[in-house]
Formats: structure tokens, sequence, C-alpha cells
């Protein structure tokens, strides 16, 4: 079975020791209900490091109170399964009292990247991911932690936060892994049902039909209408946002200049789903 560590001087002294007989060690933080997006994480760890833990903390810090924190997927079993069988060497699983004991009244608020996109529609978010994942990486003293660019704006945040911050783990981003149609994996495709998971793949579909014009100088605002439209008219509920970026900080753009992103996010049903895709000039 995959050694579990519950509190963080286990997870220290443990990592510590590794680092002590001269292996570099990846930390791959997740909340669960691990899937081969997540995988993918692990596999790239594995490639840039000799030891690979994974973590699983569904942290309440960064779910809104209308939001999914009580009824998100929790299956610890399956995910220690599972990273196992992908090599990986440790499960870290703190309980809330362990990451956030009694008295706790420290936060992260990281400016630029988190302004915009989500930041507009999940007040908190950003703050409770980034002090979370500074608490993994000081609590771990990862050499290396992996995020994925399905979560682009979250990735941008840490990247951020890390450089301000110096901390010393190398952050590496890890494209997405997708369907065979296309969708986005994500713990939050479960929520679908047939009739949504049907739709689903216009999100991303979307996102490549406009990456396409973008890149041939389509004016970005037209493209920005045409995909909202596309959405709505799929049957998506409502779309918070849908919008290129330059690649890095995130900024609006008006024509594309260097390396830009185009973020979405949509409602289906009661489900919210992200995507992105990058753009480049042709
Ligand atoms: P979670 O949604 O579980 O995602 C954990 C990591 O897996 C994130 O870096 C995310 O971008 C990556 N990931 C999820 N689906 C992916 C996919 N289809 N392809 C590639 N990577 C994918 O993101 C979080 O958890 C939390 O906010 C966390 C960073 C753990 C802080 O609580």
């Amino acid at each position: 079975t995959l050694p579990t560590f519950r509190t963080v001087a286990l997870l220290r002294d443990t990592i510590r020791a590794w680092q002590g007989q001269g292996l570099r060690v990846a930390l791959i933080p997740t909340m669960g209900a691990l899937h081969a997006g997540h995988m993918a994480l692990v596999t790239r760890a594995l490639q840039v490091a000799d030891r690979a833990v994974a973590s699983v903390f569904v942290n309440p810090t960064q779910f809104g109170p209308k939001e999914d924190f009580a009824s998100y997927p929790r299956r610890e079993s399956e995910d220690a399964m599972l990273l196992m069988k992908n090599g990986g060497h440790g499960l870290y699983a703190p309980t809330v009292d362990e990451m956030y004991p009694e008295g706790f009244v420290t936060s992260i608020t990281v400016g630029g990247p988190s302004a915009g996109l989500c930041g507009d529609f999940r007040p908190g978010h950003f703050s409770g991911v980034a002090t979370v994942v500074t608490k993994l990486l000081l609590q771990s003293g990862a050499d290396v932690a992996l995020f994925g660019e399905k979560d682009y704006q979250q990735l941008q945040v840490i990247r951020r936060l890390v450089r301000d911050l110096n901390i010393p783990t190398v952050i590496e981003g890890v494209p997405t892994v997708r369907e065979s149609d296309g969708l986005a994996m994500s713990s939050r495709n479960a929520y679908l049902s047939v009739e949504e998971r049907a739709i689903a793949p216009i999100l991303h579909q979307t996102l490549m039909a406009m990456a396409s014009r973008v890149a041939e100088r389509a004016p970005i605002a037209e493209q920005e209408a045409w995909g909202r439209k596309q959405l709505l008219t799929a049957g998506f509920r409502a779309v918070d946002y849908l919008s290129v970026r330059d690649a890095e900080s995130l900024t609006p753009l008006d024509t594309l200049t260097g390396a830009a992103r185009i973020l979405a996010a949509a409602h289906l049903g009661k489900t919210r789903l992200i995507d992105n895709v990058g753009v480049r000039p042709a």
C-alpha cells in the first residue's frame, strides 16, 4: 500500500530524509477524485524528480458559500490506488484541523493575475488557493511542484506568488488532458447529466475555432461575441467569461501581439466548466 501522511511533521520528515539521500522530490497538489489529468502531473513529476508525492485536500477556504465544498467528491482509497499504479511514492492527506488549526488567521492575497476572469466570479477563491498552496510548498519543502494548464489562471497566480515570495520550489505547468471528444478532464465532469455531457465538448470546440481565427487576425471583440453566442445557443445556461488575454499577465487584448490565451467559464445546468487554449500570431 501507498505510504499516507496525515501530519505536516511526517510529510516534512519523509521528504527531508529523501532529499538527504540526494533525491529530488516533486509535489502534486490536488483535491482528489483523481483522474487521468492528475496522472499526467504524476507522470511528468517522475520525469523531473525521483520521488512524487500527491496531496489530496479539499480546501474549504477556496470554495464560496454557495459552491460545492460539501458535495465535492471524496474517494481517498481509490485515489491512493490510482496514484500507486502510476508510480507515486506517497499521499499527503491532512485533516482540515491539521491544515487550519484553531486560531488560524493568515492569508495570502496575490494581485495581478488573480484579478478578472474567475477572480470576478469567485470572490476570495484565489486567496484560498494561494494560501493553501503556499502552505503545501512550505510544509513539504518539495524541490518541484506540478500544476495543470487546465486551471490556467491558477497556474499564473501560483507562478507569481512563488516568484514574489521567493519560495524556492520550481513550478512546472502541464498541458491539459482531454477526453477523446475534447472535453477537459475534471473531477466536476461527474456532475453532468447524459444530455449535458453531450453538449460539454462544445466549450473546447468553440475555443479552438476562436483560436484559429484570432491567430489569422480576426477582430478579438467579434470573436469573443461569436463564441459567447455559440455557447448559449448550444445549451450553456450562462457564460461567466470568454476572453482573449495576454498569456502571462492575463490582461485583456485588443489585438494579438505575442502569446495569448483564450479562457472561458460557462455553466451547464448546475455545473460550472472552465477551459482555455493557447494562441500565437500565425
Ligand atoms: P484539482 O482541481 O484537484 O487539480 C489538481 C491539479 O490537477 C491542478 O494543478 C489542475 O490544474 C490539474 N488538473 C486537473 N484537471 C486536469 C487536466 N484535465 N489536465 C491537466 N491537469 C489537470 O486545482 C486544484 O485541485 C486546487 O485548486 C489546488 C491547486 C490543489 C489547491 O487546493
